[in-house]
C-alpha cells in the first residue's frame, strides 16, 4: 500500500499586469515544495462566483499586494471563511498612524511624541503651539511612501501643509503632529516571529522612505531593540511586516509597522525571505 501526502493549496493575491520577481520566486519555491498555488490577480476583472470557486480550494491565502484596493479583497475572502495572511484585523494598527501611536503608548513601546490634531484649523494651530515641538512632522493618519508626511518649522508652515493635505486627498483625513527625530530609518523585516532582514535607510532628505533612501546597509539588532520588536509583533498580531525605527540618541523609537513589506532591500535575500514566507504559510494551515 502506498501513501501520498496531500498536496497543499495556497492562494496568492497580487495586483500586477505581469509577474514581478516576488511572484516568479513564489511559484518556483511552491513547485519545489509540491504546493499548488491559486493566483488571484486583483488587477484583472473580478468575478464573484469565480473568486468563490477559487477561494474554496485554498487552505490559506497570502496577500502580497500593498495596494489599498487589496484590503477589500482580503475582507471578501475572510467573509468567505478563508484565512488570509495577514488578516484584515491587523490593518487596525498598520493603516492608522494615530491608532498605532496609541497602541504603542498603551503597551509601553517607545514612539516619537505624537498628538492628534483637531479638524478645526484654528484649534489645530493652538494644539501645535501647546505641543511645542519644532520642527514638527505632520502626517495624515493614512498614507504610504511619505506622500502625506511633511515637516513644518513654524505654525504658518504647518497651516500650509495641513491645507495642502486636505486639498490634495479626496478625503479630509485626520492629521497627527509628531516630534521630529533626526535619524536614519531602520527597517526590520519580520516573517512569523523571525527577523529575516535589517536595512538602514539613509539619504540626504530627512524622509528616508524607499524612493528617497540611498546607501542601504544592514545593521545589528541589540537586545533592547529585540525586546521592542517582540512586543510589537505580539501587540499587532501581524505575521509578515516591515517595522521602521528611528534612533533618538541611544533610544529606539518605533515609527510604524508596514504590512505587505518590500522583500527587495537586498535582491540576493529575496528568495530566502520568500521561502520563509512559504514555510510560515504552511505552518499556519490548520
Ligand atoms: N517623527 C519623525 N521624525 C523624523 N523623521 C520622520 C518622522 N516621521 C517620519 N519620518 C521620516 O519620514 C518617512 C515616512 O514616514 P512614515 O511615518 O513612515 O510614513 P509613510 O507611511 O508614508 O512611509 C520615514 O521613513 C522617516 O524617514
Ligand atoms: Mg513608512
Amino acid at each position: 500500500m502506498k501513501f501520498w501526502t496531500k498536496k497543499r493549496i495556497i492562494g496568492y493575491i497580487y495586483c500586477e499586469n505581469k509577474f514581478r520577481d516576488d511572484e516568479k520566486l513564489f511559484i518556483k519555491l511552491a513547485r519545489k515544495k509540491h504546493v499548488k498555488l491559486v493566483m488571484f490577480n486583483i488587477a484583472k476583472e473580478l468575478d464573484e462566483k469565480e473568486i468563490e470557486k477559487k477561494a474554496k480550494k485554498c487552505e490559506i491565502i497570502f496577500n502580497n499586494s500593498a495596494e489599498e484596493f487589496a484590503w477589500e479583497f482580503v475582507k471578501t475572502l475572510e467573509q468567505l471563511g478563508k484565512k488570509v495572511i495577514d488578516s484584515s484585523k491587523t490593518y487596525y494598527f498598520t493603516e492608522d498612524k494615530w491608532i498605532f501611536a496609541l497602541a504603542c503608548k498603551e503597551h509601553d513601546i517607545p514612539t516619537p511624541e505624537t498628538i492628534l490634531l483637531s479638524e478645526n484649523l484654528n484649534i489645530a494651530k493652538r494644539e501645535l503651539h501647546e505641543f511645542n515641538h519644532w520642527p514638527v512632522v505632520l502626517k495624515r493618519i493614512q498614507g504610504t511612501c511619505g506622500e502625506y508626511v511633511a515637516r513644518a518649522e513654524n505654525i504658518e508652515q504647518a497651516e500650509e501643509i495641513i491645507n495642502k493635505f486636505w486639498q490634495k486627498g479626496s478625503e479630509r483625513l485626520a492629521i497627527i503632529a509628531q516630534e521630529f527625530i533626526s535619524s536614519p530609518c531602520y527597517r526590520v523585516t519580520i516573517v512569523g516571529d523571525e527577523i529575516v532582514q535589517t536595512a538602514i535607510k539613509n539619504g540626504r532628505s530627512w524622509k528616508k522612505t524607499g524612493i528617497y533612501a540611498k546607501n542601504i546597509e544592514r545593521f545589528e539588532i541589540d537586545p533592547h531593540l529585540k525586546a521592542m520588536i517582540d512586543k510589537i509583533i505580539k501587540v499587532s498580531k501581524i505575521h509578515i511586516c516591515g517595522i521602521d525605527f528611528v534612533k533618538k540618541g541611544d533610544e529606539w523609537l518605533v515609527l510604524e509597522v508596514n504590512s505587505t513589506p518590500a522583500f527587495d532591500f537586498f535582491d540576493e535575500e529575496r528568495e530566502m525571505i520568500i521561502g520563509k514566507v512559504l514555510n510560515l504559510l504552511l505552518r499556519e494551515i490548520q
